[in-house]
């Protein structure tokens, strides 16, 4: 029987075409600047996301975090999101290593509305750690894998920039937003003062990230991301699936917000709680009412039939479509998800 997972897209495995190019890959000390295949994978990220300049980064975090020591000083306050990743699941790393302190503003929907920003945009004042960037996510995880309008987006993005702050794009997913609203991605990339997105999620490849910005900020980011330890030598055996990752990954994405829609609606007839998204993408969060198994026996007792995701709190979980699930695993997760729900 094949296992569905549905824990998350990060447990994609790279592909035959992934595996062949990484050993088949020209490399060389990218400590050094010399990895042929590295390069080739930051040229084209930059030029994907309309920024001047790219660095692969060992993940999401690695590439959130650089961002923010390099945009921010110690002291420094920076806006995120009260559900961002960033605040929520980053070990702290802004205030653990660069002494940023967060400013933290609700952001319903996956976006903080433009005033919200405006209001941690305090004057000058001995008393007040002084907002110097702003932080958003797209698509947003926690927010049910939402894609946030390029409007709403470019409307906050403009409210930080009148607030005088740079805006770093946590795009961990953000080809999946791009695909969401049938956009090129650069309506959300191309906007802000720098970005990270994953290859390592529904793009496939099996390590990596890049951050994405202008050339100045990039080779100040290059020396936080030594300091981190994220200089690697022989990279380009990663950057040659990344680059399968950018060249065709981000082209398919749409597949995967066909499934996980085809997941909702069969869980909704079956009269599941689906939380509903403005505009859905892989994600699917469901809350359990108050009967029944929470959500950790419910996933404990799933995986016993072969399918997997994870409880997010005791009454919710979260189920993520990616290239390893197929619309008869879908049908299949939703089945086995209803009949254990029925049979408690
Ligand atoms: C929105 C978002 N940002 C950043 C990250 C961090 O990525 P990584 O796991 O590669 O550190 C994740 C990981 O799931 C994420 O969902």
């Amino acid at each position: 029987m094949k296992v569905i997972d549905l824990r998350s897209d990060t447990v994609t495995k790279p592909t035959d075409e992934m595996r062949a190019a990484m050993a088949a890959a020209d490399v060389g000390d990218d400590v050094y600047g010399e990895d042929p295949t590295i390069n080739e994978l930051e040229k084209e990220s930059a030029l994907m996301t309309g920024q001047e300049a790219a660095l692969f980064v060992t993940s999401g975090t690695q590439g959130n975090v650089a961002a923010l020591l390099t945009h921010c000083s110690r002291g420094d306050g920076a806006i995120l999101g009260s559900d961002s990743h960033i605040y929520i699941y980053e070990g702290g790393g802004l205030s653990a290593l660069g002494g940023i302190l967060p400013l933290v503003a609700d952001d319903p929907g996956g976006i903080i509305p433009p005033q919200k920003v405006l209001s941690w945009c305090r004057p000058s004042n001995v008393h007040f750690a002084p907002a110097r960037l702003l932080c958003v996510e797209n698509t947003h995880n926690r927010a049910g894998g939402t894609a946030v309008s390029p409007k709403d987006f470019k409307a906050t993005v403009e409210a930080a920039r009148s607030g005088g702050l740079s805006v770093h794009l946590d795009g961990a997913r953000v080809f999946n937003a791009s695909t969401a609203w049938g956009v090129d991605v650069k309506e959300f990339t191309g906007i802000v003062d720098s970005v990270q997105f994953c290859l390592s999620k529904g793009l496939g490849a099996p390590v990596g990230s890049m951050l994405c910005g202008g050339a100045e900020f990039i080779s100040r980011a290059r020396h936080w991301r030594k300091r981190l330890g994220g200089g690697l030598r022989q990279a380009g055996i990663l950057a040659a699936a990344g680059l399968i990752a950018l060249r065709k990954m981000t082209k398919r994405l749409a597949e995967d917000h066909e499934n996980a829609a085809r997941l909702s609606s069969a869980l909704l007839a079956g009269g599941v709680g689906v939380e509903t998204v403005d505009k859905p993408t892989n994600m699917v969060y469901v809350s359990l009412g108050a009967d029944g198994p929470d959500a950790n026996e419910l996933s404990r007792r799933c995986a016993a039939g072969g399918v997997l995701f994870g409880a997010v709190s005791e009454r919710r979980f979260r189920l993520v479509t990616h290239f390893g699930v197929a619309a008869v695993d879908v049908d299949r997760a939703a089945e086995t998800i209803m009949e254990e729900l029925k049979a408690s």
